[in-house]
This record gives structure tokens, sequence and C-alpha cells, in this order.
């Protein structure tokens, strides 16, 4: 431990700009945005190359992801700087030698993002008629890199006892490392890889839903699908969401079964949502009207995101206390620049604002040209 411990670098001598609290709340905001639109991305890409494999995938859907693919990737990567900067200010202690461990596996993110990224554009594009499919599940498979590497990066950090052993482990020069002797990694990521498919699958029910009113036949066969896609992806994720929670050490899942009151209310309170939602989901493929029953559902859903994320962040202040409790983010020094923290949630809000108003014009170019 005492080894550990000195590993762990000291605290920055620059004070925080903003309370801790605040940080926090900003950085969970940040991260609630970004999971949601990286679930439609990755699980539209998941779904679409489903469908370039097996052939099997209704051509309306595949229309709609591909249309949603190019913005939704855009925003995914810009949601995600957010919360990169609040991770890095709040746990930069931490982060930062994970990712240097990592190292090369680290850095090839950017490379995944940037190629995947061109990938989602050639094949939207129409143009490459022969490595279409080829491309896209390319494209699937680097982003899908990308959240292995995040996982890594994320459970790298809360264990430092790790970090002398990694660096040992290969000849110095290599050092593309992956944190793969960490039990609840796989887990990790087969829960974030079902959740992303469930989301996908639930916003193309609800598209589905409102292309009904003027194309009937089509939006039933999206709305079929989607929610097709979201229930049986989020029923394998319960086993999924078992498995991540009990790969954990004893000291730390028992917090979730009672021991931490708010982990437990947070944790099963979106378990029950959860399933509130496949209940909607189910039901809204046999009703007239199904928007309200799907819209119902995506609520739901929504508010299983928001449980889950306050329970992954609680869970990262588990492992802390557990293997670096010298790490006290009470004695980071503060010195709060109000000013700056103004500018930056009236500019957070304008782009909020912005990005809806694009969203409008987009749609709003859509239909003219359908017309
Ligand atoms: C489009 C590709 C991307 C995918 C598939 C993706 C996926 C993920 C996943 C699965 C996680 C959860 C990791 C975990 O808890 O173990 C995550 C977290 C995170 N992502 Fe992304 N991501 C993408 C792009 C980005 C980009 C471009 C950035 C930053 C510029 C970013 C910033 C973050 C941050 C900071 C976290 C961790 C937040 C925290 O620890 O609370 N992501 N991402």
């Amino acid at each position: 431990m005492k080894e550990t411990l000195s590993l762990i670098p000291t605290f920055e001598p620059i004070p925080l700009p903003a309370p801790v609290w605040l940080l926090q709340v900003l950085f969970f905001v940040t991260f609630v945005l970004h999971i949601i639109l990286m679930d439609m991305t990755l699980g539209g890409l998941v779904l679409l190359s489903y469908g370039e494999i097996s052939k099997r995938m209704s051509e309306p859907l595949r229309r709609w992801i591909v249309g949603y693919l190019p913005v939704t990737t855009a925003f995914t990567m810009t949601t995600g700087i957010a919360p990169l900067l609040f991770l890095q200010v709040l746990y930069g202690q931490l982060f930062f030698p994970a990712a240097i461990l990592i190292a090369w596996a680290w850095f090839l993110v950017i490379i995944a993002l940037l190629l995947g990224y061109y990938g989602i554009y050639a094949y939207a594009s129409n143009g490459l008629v022969r490595w279409r499919s080829w491309v896209i599940i390319g494209s699937t498979i680097l982003f899908l890199y990308v959240a292995f590497a995040f996982n890594n990066a994320i459970t790298l950090m809360v264990t430092p006892f790790r970090w002398w052993e990694i660096w040992q482990e290969r000849p110095p020069g290599v050092h593309f490392n992956l944190n793969i002797w960490e039990q609840t990694l796989f887990p990790r990521f087969l829960h974030f890889f079902l959740g992303a498919i469930a989301v996908a699958g639930l916003i193309s029910a609800l598209y589905g839903a409102i292309a009904m009113r003027s194309r009937p036949d089509e939006g039933k066969q999206i709305l079929g699908a989607g929610v097709s896609w979201f229930i049986g992806a989020t029923l394998v994720n319960y086993l999924g969401g078992i498995l991540f929670l009990f790969t954990h050490e004893k000291q730390i899942w028992q917090a979730f079964v009672g021991g931490n009151f708010l982990a437990t209310i947070l944790l099963w309170g979106a378990v029950v949502l959860s399933v509130l939602a496949i209940a909607f989901a189910w039901l809204s493929r046999r009703a007239e009207q199904p928007m309200p029953l799907v819209l119902a559902a995506t609520v739901s859903i929504a508010l299983t995101i928001v449980g889950m994320s306050g329970a992954r962040f609680i869970l990262r202040s588990l492992l802390i206390a557990r293997h670096a409790p010298n790490f006290d983010l009470s004695k980071i020094p503060v010195q709060p620049q109000w000013g700056i923290i103004l500018l930056f949630i009236v500019l957070f809000l304008a782009g909020i604002g912005v990005v809806v108003w694009m969203l409008m014009q987009l749609k709003r170019a859509q239909v003219t040209s359908a017309a």
C-alpha cells in the first residue's frame, strides 16, 4: 500500500476554479449527455453492422440510422470533451497516470475516432458500392475499441496498486498496455455495449411512432424492430449488470445491496425504471396509438440512465476510497472564479440552444427535400 500511495502524484498547486460539488454536478450532467449520444451512435453502428452481415434489416430502419449517425457521432465527440475536462480537473492525479500507462492504447483512440468517423460519412454518402458493408463494420469495430479503451483507462485510474506492475510488464518503448487483469473490465464493456444497443433500439422505436403519422406501414416496421432490439438487449443486460456488479470486491458490491443507501436506491430504482420501460415498449407494439407508450418508455430509460450514471459516480468514489485512501477531493485547494463559471454555464446553455435550433433546421431541410 505504501508503494502504491507514493505513485499517486501530489495535488496541483493551482487551486480549483470552482467548488468540488459544482464541478461534480457539471461533470455528471455532461457525462449523461455524452453517454446518451454515445449509445445512439455505438448502438446504431452495431445495428447497421448486423444488418449488413445478416441482410435482414428493414430498409426504413437502416435509412433512419444512416441519417442520424453523422450528426450523433459529432455530438458524441463534442459532448465527450466537457466531461473529459472535469475528469482531468478533479481526478487528474489518478487519470493521467492511467492514460500514460496504457500509452499507445490510449493514443490510438484518436486514430480510431478519425477513421471511424470517416467510415460513417463514406457509408452514408452511398458512394462505396462494393465496400459498403466492410466500411461500416470497420467503423463499428473502431468505435467499440474507443469504448473499450475508455473502460481500460477508467478502471485503471481507480486501481493504482496495479500501476507499477503494468509499467514493468512490457519492455520499455512498447507501452501498449491494457488493464486486462481487472476482472470487472469485460463485464463493464458488455454492460455499456448492450446498453448502447438498447438505447439505439428505443430511439428508433420513438422515430417509428412519429413516422407512423405520415407513413403508417413504414413507421410500424421501424417501431417493431426498434422495440425488439430494445427489449432483447435490455433483458440480456440484466445478466450483464449482475456480472458487472458482482465482479467487484465484496466491500464494493455490498454498498449497492443495502450497504450505502444512495447507491442502493440509485441502482435498484434505475432497474425498476428499466422494467417499466420494457413494459411500455412491449405494449406499444400492439397499440393503435403507440406514441404515448413509446414516450413513457423513453422517459423511463432516460431516468434509468441518470440513475445508473449516479451509481457509477458513487462506484468511483467507493473504489478510490478503498484503493487510494489518501486521495481526498476535499483537500484540494479551491479558489472560485465565478466569472469564468458563469461564462461556462451561459455558453453551455447557449450551445444547447444552438444545437436544438440546428436539429430543427436539419429536420426542416429533410422535409423540404422529401417533398
Ligand atoms: C464515438 C466514440 C466514443 C465512444 C464509443 C465512447 C464510449 C464511452 C464509454 C463506453 C464510456 C464509459 C467508460 C467507463 O465508464 O468505463 C465513456 C466515458 C467517457 N467518455 Fe466517451 N466515447 C466516445 C468518444 C469520446 C470522446 C471523443 C471523448 C472526449 C473528447 C469522450 C470522453 C469521455 C469521458 C471523459 C468519459 C468518462 C467520464 C467519467 O469517467 O465519468 N468520449 N465513453
